[in-house]
């Protein structure tokens, strides 16, 4: 296996220059080259700026700080980077370009140099597609800012050679990064797990099911997320997501599971494209969003007659919730003026036909958070205001609520469902192990925890029901469980079991 040292990285932009900062720290010898004159100036500027910091806040010595700055090489051409062990790409998204930039490197480099491309869309079997030594080629895709986001995919391109991979792995973990491998399917590891939470939260505002700050707020009050789908879209702007979308749905053949939303290409159009435009799903004064502010808590209604379904998961809570705002348990749902529910992957229209329930008077509880988190009340397009203003009064004492338009699965246990089953599908097409999607999720994306993992505290079989719900009411092929996580209910074992003895 070779043994990295010296490291070359071309494009000194972005990435480029997070790549430099990284290594360099790790004890490397870095050589910087970008086509453009005046790019690893402004790198090295950049670079020696935050390392100047870091002295001032006591987190390194000036002599600390003097080495790591003396072992970064700025190069002015090319063949100055003749004597490194790796080379990463960090230049222009366009295939022509890398194509052409990996046959000069192959020009320049020793026969067993790595040359690896930190692309985040392209085939990397296509830039390497021209190479006299493929073998030698994969993908090294970091996260913006590099030294932060302590996770680096290494693509195995399909003549990627086991050396090289091992190679790259060795000389990330030494970085003290997280390497994880990643079949070259389109969005490799991360940007293929991240898809649910955007896709399904466009879906749900599409279908008018809630509107973009309570799916945020219910995303991080109730399911534990640091961000929302919309405030992501505003962060990294809908411009750069829009592409992504489109694009891993076209190379994934249309799959369904991935399909982007209509909604996107009129607000690109319209300039709402985020922070970055000052608009996007949220309005930005000064920098600071403009929320809508909370609608008021209705009265208590005092002798509502009240009917809680017995298989309710939460029942003896809202029992004391009904109990402590003065109103009455009844014994049958036809004398009741609230019914309460708790469906799983049912919205409520369905769930009061199969039960034989007054739509007009139900309101459904979202199970999934259950009452300790932000409650979720989901009202069927007949529910009485006076009943959904009653529900919103009782579940309102000792906790904050949110209520939406019917949907099935509500808002938390659509996207959670959603994310688990497209992470169950990576690992059922082999594209990563299931430690690493659980790793590079967790780290590259900031999720709460492994997207198997909230399969296996939700429950496998929970996730499924919440899946064929969704599929039977919507018919939407998007919602079709995947085989790992079906085959896993069915056997009876965690989602995060490897084969044992897969061929
Ligand atoms: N920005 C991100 O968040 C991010 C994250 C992961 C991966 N990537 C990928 O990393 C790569 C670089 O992205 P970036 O955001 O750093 O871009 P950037 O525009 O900030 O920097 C690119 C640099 O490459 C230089 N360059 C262009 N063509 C060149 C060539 N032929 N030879 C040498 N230098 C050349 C440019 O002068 C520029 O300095 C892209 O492939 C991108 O898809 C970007």
């Amino acid at each position: 296996m070779k043994d990295i040292q010296r490291i070359g990285v071309v494009g000194a932009g972005t990435m480029g220059r997070g790549i430099v900062q990284l290594f360099a720290q790790a004890g490397h010898e870095v050589y910087c080259f970008d086509a453009w004159d005046g790019a690893v100036a402004k790198a090295m500027d950049f670079i020696t700026g935050l390392i100047e910091r870091g002295v001032e806040k006591g987190r390194q010595t000036r002599e600390q700080a003097d080495e790591l700055i003396s072992r970064i090489h700025p190069c002015d051409q090319l063949a100055d980077l003749a004597q490194c062990d790796l080379v990463i790409e960090a230049i222009i998204e366009e295939i022509s370009a890398k194509r052409s930039l990996f046959a000069q490197l192959e020009e320049v480099l020793a026969s067993d140099a790595i040359i690896a491309s930190n692309t985040s869309s392209l085939v990397v079997a296509d830039i390497a597609a021209e190479c006299k030594n493929p073998e030698r080629v994969a993908g090294l895709h970091f996260f913006n800012p590099v030294p932060l986001m302590k996770v680096a995919e290494i693509i195995a391109a399909v003549r990627t050679s086991q050396d090289t991979v091992s190679a790259l792995k060795k000389v990330i973990d030494g970085a003290g990064h997280r390497a994880v491998i990643a079949a070259d399917q389109p969005g490799f590891l991360v940007n293929h797990a991240g898809r649910g939470l955007y896709t399904e939260g466009l879906r749900i505002i599409e279908d008018q099911c809630a509107s973009v700050q309570d799916v945020d707020t219910l995303m991080r009050e109730a399911a534990g997320f640091k961000m929302g789908p919309f405030e992501l879209l505003d962060l990294t702007g809908l411009d750069v997501s829009g592409k992504v979308m489109e694009s891993i749905y076209e190379q994934f053949q249309q799959e369904p599971r991935f399909r982007p939303s209509s909604l996107v290409a009129p607000r690109i159009a319209a300039g709402l494209l985020g922070r970055k435009s000052g608009e996007g799903w949220y309005c930005y004064e000064n920098n600071q969003r403009v929320d809508t502010p909370k609608p008021a808590v209705p009265e208590l209604v005092a002798g509502l007659k009240v009917w809680i379904d017995p298989v309710a998961d939460d029942h003896d809570s809202l029992l004391s919730l009904v109990q402590e705002g003065g109103a009455q348990v009844c014994d049958a749902p036809e004398h009741a003026e609230l019914i309460l529910i708790q469906p799983w992957g049912w919205d409520v229209t369905s769930y009061c036909t199969e039960h034989d329930l007054d739509a007009r008077y139900t309101v459904a509880v979202d199970p999934l958070p259950g009452l300790a988190k932000r409650r979720t009340l989901m009202i069927s397009p007949i529910t009485e205001v006076a009943t959904r203003d009653a529900a919103h009064a009782l579940l309102a004492q000792g906790g904050d609520v949110t209520i939406i338009n019917d949907s099935p699965g509500f808002v938390t246990q659509r996207i959670l469902a959603t994310i688990v089953n497209i992470a169950a599908n990576i690992a059922q097409r082999g594209i990563a192990s299931v430690e690493d999607i659980e790793d590079s999720v967790r780290i590259g994306l900031g999720y709460p925890a492994g997207p198997l993992s909230i399969g296996e505290k939700i429950g496998g079989e929970r996730i499924l029901m919440i899946l064929d719900a969704m599929q039977a009411q919507t018919g939407d092929m998007r919602y079709r469980p995947s085989l790992w996580l079906s085959r896993r209910v069915t056997l009876g074992v965690s989602l995060l079991t490897p084969e044992a003895s897969r061929i």
